[in-house]
């Protein structure tokens, strides 16, 4: 088939690059040139494992192209995925101007297609805006909503792998078309569902809603078990093996980030009210989000009697999370300006989220190397849970330290290991590890 992406961050590129391997002819349209010349590379602009041999190998053989020239990308395309970005507008609430811009080319695009294409919104947008934008666009289409479930650092796996395809349709085109296009990647337990438009916009907000819930529920667990002295491990553990709650997305830390989660959950409470049903829980999963990486930056000010003049404070990690260079609302951007507000000189590594990270936060002094990172810091603040991080030479770590102080976001390491090693160490949910210093021989 042939295929117009439009958009091509992290959803869009993957999605067109995904369908150009399965041998579909793939357009990419984006509005940014600088981004284009790096795509025709066959290098995409932001970190996403596999990605660019994907690109390439459909480059070469010409079925995947990129350009930011309207008629060469609506020359006569089958279908056109809508992926260009849905973020939090000022108000708070979900900005589809993107979208609109979008469904207003392809109006004046479609007086001169021979066909009339399927087009597709994939944007996470509001319930109702897929049917909005539908009305918008004058001419002869058919309208379908198909949300992605993309997982930054495992998107192509996520694409050509997923646990479900989702598609809102109104009638039979829409099915047919989105039932060819998906086929090389559903069956075998890997369904493809046709909703109702409002139902599949709402499947979206309903998924992430709730797994952003998953991770609220047991920061407010594991918070409670910072005052009552349990282990959030061993309670995960014991509430974890009731088949009905599962494991998945239990892990307490610093709290969600990126491009979907705080904004969806956003969304849904802008949905709410609209409603006039407001959304509480995800009221709550929201403010316990805020509330988790605040609580963390001021446990390490208040340990330094408030007083962070002087001090330098290392950072590992510094994506929203591994395997993604995305700093978007990344805990450690709020933890840094936290800090630096509080008189701190920081340092920061990341595998690859480095230069992102600097345009967030200038005022930080990025290091390539970890280690070097933390020479001379009074503590070392762990925000991503990068697999770099998970058994470092702390021999080394020790020794570049002016003090054996770690505060872990993600709870890497074992609070035995720490006290053998003698590191003072604060986590999530865990009773902290004073470093007991070694007792003066008895004369
Ligand atoms: C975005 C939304 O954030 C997400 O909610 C939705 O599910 C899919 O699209 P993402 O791919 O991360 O996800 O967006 P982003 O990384 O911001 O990329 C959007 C791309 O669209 C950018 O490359 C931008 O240059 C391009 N764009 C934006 C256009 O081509 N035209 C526009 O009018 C606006
Ligand atoms: C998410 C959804 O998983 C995906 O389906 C949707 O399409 C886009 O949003 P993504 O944001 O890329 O994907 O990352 P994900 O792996 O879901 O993690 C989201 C955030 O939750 C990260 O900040 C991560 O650190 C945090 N997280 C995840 C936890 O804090 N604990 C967990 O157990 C899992």
């Amino acid at each position: 088939m042939i295929i117009t992406v439009v958009g091509t961050g992290y959803v869009g590129l993957v999605t067109g690059t995904c369908f150009a391997n399965a041998g579909n002819q793939v357009t990419c349209l984006d509005i940014n040139p600088k981004k284009l010349q790096t795509l025709r590379s066959g290098e995409a602009p932001f970190f996403e494992p596999g990605l660019s041999e994907l690109m390439t190998r459909s480059i070469d053989a010409g079925r995947l192209i990129f350009t930011d020239d309207k008629s060469e990308a609506y020359d006569n395309p089958d279908v056109i995925f809508i992926c260009v970005g849905t973020p939090t507008g000022e108000d708070n609430r979900c900005d589809i101007s993107f979208v609109t811009a979008v469904a207003d080319d392809i109006s004046t695009a479609l007086g001169t297609m021979p066909n009339p294409p399927v087009v597709v919104v994939k944007s996470t947008v509001p319930v109702g805006t897929t049917q909005q934008i539908a009305q918008r666009i004058q001419g002869d289409f058919y309208i379908a909503n198909n949300p992605e479930f993309l997982r930054e650092g495992s998107a192509i796996d996520d694409f050509l792998r997923p646990d479900r395809v989702v598609c809102g349709v109104e009638d039979d085109i829409a099915t047919k078309v989105l039932t060819q296009l998906y086929a090389p990647f559903v069956g075998q337990g890997r369904p493809l569902l046709f909703f109702d438009i409002q139902s599949s916009e709402m499947v979206k907000y309903a998924s992430n809603a709730m797994l952003a819930c998953k991770i609220s529920f047991i920061n407010e667990i594991a918070s409670l078990c910072e005052r009552n002295g349990a282990d959030i491990d061993n309670v995960r553990t014991g509430m974890c093996a009731d088949s009905r709650i599962g494991t998945e997305f239990f892990r307490p830390g610093l709290g969600y980030g990126g491009s979907c989660f705080p904004k969806d959950t956003l969304a849904v409470m802008e949905m709410g009210e609209d409603a006039g049903a407001p959304c509480l829980v995800n009221t709550a999963v929201h403010d316990i989000n805020q509330r988790q990486r605040n609580w963390f930056a001021n446990r390490i000010i208040k340990h330094f009697d408030n007083d962070l003049r002087g001090k330098k404070i290392a950072i590992w990690g510094l994506a929203f999370k591994p395997r993604t260079d995305d700093v978007r609302d990344a805990p450690s951007i709020d933890i840094a300006k936290t800090l630096l507000q509080a008189g701190a000189e920081i340092s920061g590594f990341d595998p690859e989220a480095a230069e992102n990270f600097s345009t967030a936060v200038p005022e930080v002094q990025i290091e390539k190397d970890m280690y070097k990172a933390a020479e001379n810091a009074d503590a070392l603040i762990i925000c991503t849970e990068w697999s770099e991080f998970s058994s470092p030479d702390f021999s080394k770590l020790q020794n570049v330290l002016n003090k054996p102080l770690i505060f872990d976001g993600r709870n890497l390491y074992s609070r035995d290991t720490m006290r053998n090693l003698g590191f003072t160490y604060y986590s999530v949910g865990r009773p902290t590890v004073e470093n007991s210093p070694v007792p003066a021989q008895s004369s």
